[in-house]
């Protein structure tokens, strides 16, 4: 059975993300630093997902962790 992922909140979190940088978002839900990875999957099936911005601009990543669309947020919240 695959594990799901905890659900860190039911709306997305906007980020101004700067060009050039690189983001680890959180796929567990279970990192203390939403939305982003700070090491908490360990020992889980999950591994953050890496987004490298291409430009500067305000993002919205997924706080469901069940996005469609990982890392950004498609509105799955609505269903989990
Ligand atoms: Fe959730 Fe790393 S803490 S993916």
């Amino acid at each position: 059975m695959a594990e799901e992922p905890t659900v860190a909140a039911r709306e997305p979190m906007a980020v101004e993300v700067e060009a050039g940088k690189t983001y680890a978002w959180c796929a567990c839900g279970k990192s203390g630093k939403q939305p982003f990875c700070d090491g908490s999957h360990s020992g889980s099936a999950f591994s953050p997902v890496i987004h490298k911005a291409e430009k500067s601009e305000t993002v919205y990543f997924c706080m469901c962790k069940h996005s469609g669309a990982k890392p950004f947020c498609d509105g799955s919240h609505e269903k989990v």
